[in-house]
């Protein structure tokens, strides 16, 4: 749990709310949170989602894990506390986003489930969809797009994630992808029907 530092400090409510926005925008705000392994595929598969929704008129933005960690979390590298600190920024970003009337997307390992969790309290009953992105250690092991398992084993890199520092996988996800056997396009599909089937694509 992060420390309230500043006193003397005052919240502001806005006369635009979050509900005026959904309304001007013609559908309501979500988080789709996509967890998994790294090599699983939740940037590639937040990406297509992005773009489905995207060509149906629907405002999004993606929070990216590589790309994030270039810009506002620069200063964070990969120890336990590091990754809380990553993860407990992006959900706070996640929520602006949804408070500006968006749906975001946010594709991180976020191995920990106290600090999914953590991120899940900030949103109203509804709006944070957990998305598991299911690839075993093996799939994503062979994938090795980067070739940061092969580095990981080799003992060149530390504290990566599935090989010395652990992935949590979510006991209650609202959704699972099996991406150990469906493509990226199938996947995307099966987040654009589970949202459909909440009722997510129109206002
Ligand atoms: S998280 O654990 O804090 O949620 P995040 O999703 O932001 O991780 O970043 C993961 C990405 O950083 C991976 O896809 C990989 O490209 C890169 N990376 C570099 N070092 C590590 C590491 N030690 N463990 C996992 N991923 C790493």
């Amino acid at each position: 749990m992060a420390e309230q530092k500043a006193t003397n400090i005052t919240w502001h409510d806005h006369r635009v709310s979050s509900a005026d926005r959904q309304t001007l925008n013609g559908h309501k705000v979500a988080v789709l949170w996509f967890t998994g392994l790294s090599a699983a595929g939740k940037s590639t598969v937040a990406n297509t989602v992005d773009h489905k929704l995207h060509a149906r008129g629907i405002h999004t933005y993606i929070l990216d894990g590589d790309n994030i960690r270039m810009g506002l979390n620069k200063n964070l590298g990969f120890n336990d506390a590091d990754r809380t600190e990553n993860i407990r920024r992006i959900g706070e970003v996640a929520k602006l986003f949804s408070d500006a009337g968006l749906i975001a997307l946010t594709a991180f390992i976020s191995p920990f489930k106290a600090d999914r969790d953590q991120v899940r309290s900030l949103f109203k009953n509804g709006e944070f969809h957990e998305i598991y992105v299911n690839a075993s250690l093996e799939t994503c092991e062979k994938r090795d797009p980067k070739g940061l398992y092969k580095k990981a084993r080799a003992g060149e890199m530390k504290n990566f994630t599935g090989i010395d520092s652990p992935y949590e996988a979510p006991e209650n996800p609202e959704l699972v992808l099996d991406a150990n056997t469906r493509s990226i396009d199938e996947l995307a599909d099966d987040v654009i029907a589970y949202l459909a089937s909440k009722g997510l694509l129109s206002a």
